[in-house]
């Protein structure tokens, strides 16, 4: 008994003062292990008569649970200290870094810069105008007059006002319509730039339109536009087809075939529609061009006298071309997307590839 006992106190004091993992095996081996010190005297039990057995027993049995519990104890105590010996340890600055994942712009945007850089070493500057435009810009000026059947084109989203407050281009012919919508196109700033600036001039103003309709392959409710306009004493629609044509072949970066087609526009008298010979298919007809191998890249025409006069210019004076391209059209042509509405899902898995 008195042997167990001062086991058990050797066996401690070592325990307390381990200060490793190694120690703390070696101190079970050489007490608990096979031929460790109590498990020794609790396989020597079965020489010793009933009464010895039953009370050495209990008492062995139970230095080796208490035993057990301490090294579990020390263990984890240890491995504590190691732990806080670590974060003490200093910083390997040479050590290469995490890499933290960046984004990247969207293919549209990406089409919108390349575009704008084109048309800068052009001549033209970038201006922009507000995504909630008055129905006096989006219409009225552009010689689209309230009930004209050509607003059918443009169906948009109106925005709820006090309508008793707000003016409307039905109220009064000398009034300016201060209704507002999401604008169904960049033309408005033709408008908002001719007031403020004096020809001659040259802009383009990219950016986000919408209209109220039904989604499919090529068409959403909101959509991406460039709105080109130049201004000068003799412009022609030979200076349009020329600016066209040098914008394709910078932006593609190879010639391209373009077609000119009449059309219809209350804003731009001649119209047009511009096409382009479809680079998928080179022509010969695919689904993108929907078997035609043309495929239609922009509105234009010459700015219709009306629109000068809206704007305060003197159309005698002045002459023009516009345009409007589909910002989306070019990016879906550049990088070959036959859907439109992937643009603006923001599905990862798709915008991931550019
Ligand atoms: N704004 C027209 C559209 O939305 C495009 C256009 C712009 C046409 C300028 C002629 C001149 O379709």
């Amino acid at each position: 008994m008195e042997d167990l006992k001062n086991i058990k106190i050797l066996a401690e004091k070592e325990i307390n003062s381990a200060r490793n993992s190694e120690e703390i095996k070696q101190i079970f081996q050489k007490y608990l292990g096979k031929n460790g010190e109590v498990t020794r005297v609790l396989r020597s039990l079965k020489n010793l008569d009933e009464n010895k057995k039953r009370s050495i027993g209990k008492l062995a049995n139970q230095i080796k649970q208490e035993l057990e519990q301490k090294i579990e104890i020390r263990k984890k105590e240890i491995g504590a200290e190691i732990g806080k010996n670590k974060t003490n340890k200093k910083i390997d600055v040479s050590f290469p870094g995490h890499k933290l994942p960046t984004g990247h712009l969207h293919p549209i945007t990406k089409v919108k810069r390349e575009v704008e850089d084109i048309f800068e070493r052009l001549g033209f500057s970038v201006v922009e105008g507000p995504e909630v435009e008055s129905e006096w810009y989006n219409f009225d000026a552009l010689n689209i007059p309230a009930n004209h059947p050509a607003r059918d084109m443009w169906d948009t989203f109106w925005l709820r006002q006090n309508e008793s407050k707000v003016q409307n281009s039905k109220s009064k012919a000398n009034t300016k319509s201060q209704r507002l919508l999401l604008r169904t196109h960049t033309s408005p700033v033709q408008i908002r730039y001719m007031e403020k600036n004096n020809p001659p001039l040259r802009i383009i103003a990219p950016g986000r339109a919408f209209r109220y309709e039904a989604t499919d392959a090529s068409h959403e409710i909101n959509f991406y536009h460039v709105e080109g306009l130049m201004v000068d004493k003799e412009i022609s629609a030979a200076n349009l087809k020329a600016i066209m044509e040098k914008f394709f072949e910078m932006f593609f970066k190879k010639s391209v075939k373009i077609r000119i087609r009449p059309s219809f526009f209350p804003f731009t008298e001649p119209s047009f529609e511009i096409d382009i010979r479809c680079l998928v298919c080179g022509g010969k007809g695919c689904s993108v061009c929907s078997q035609g191998g043309w495929l239609e890249i922009a509105g234009a025409g010459m700015v219709h006298p009306q629109v000068f006069k809206s704007a305060g210019l003197n159309p005698k004076e002045w002459q023009g071309f516009a345009f409007g391209m589909g910002l989306d059209r070019l990016t879906m042509m550049k990088y070959k997307i036959k859907d439109i509405r992937l643009l603006f899902k923001g599905d990862l898995r798709f915008l991931e590839q550019f």
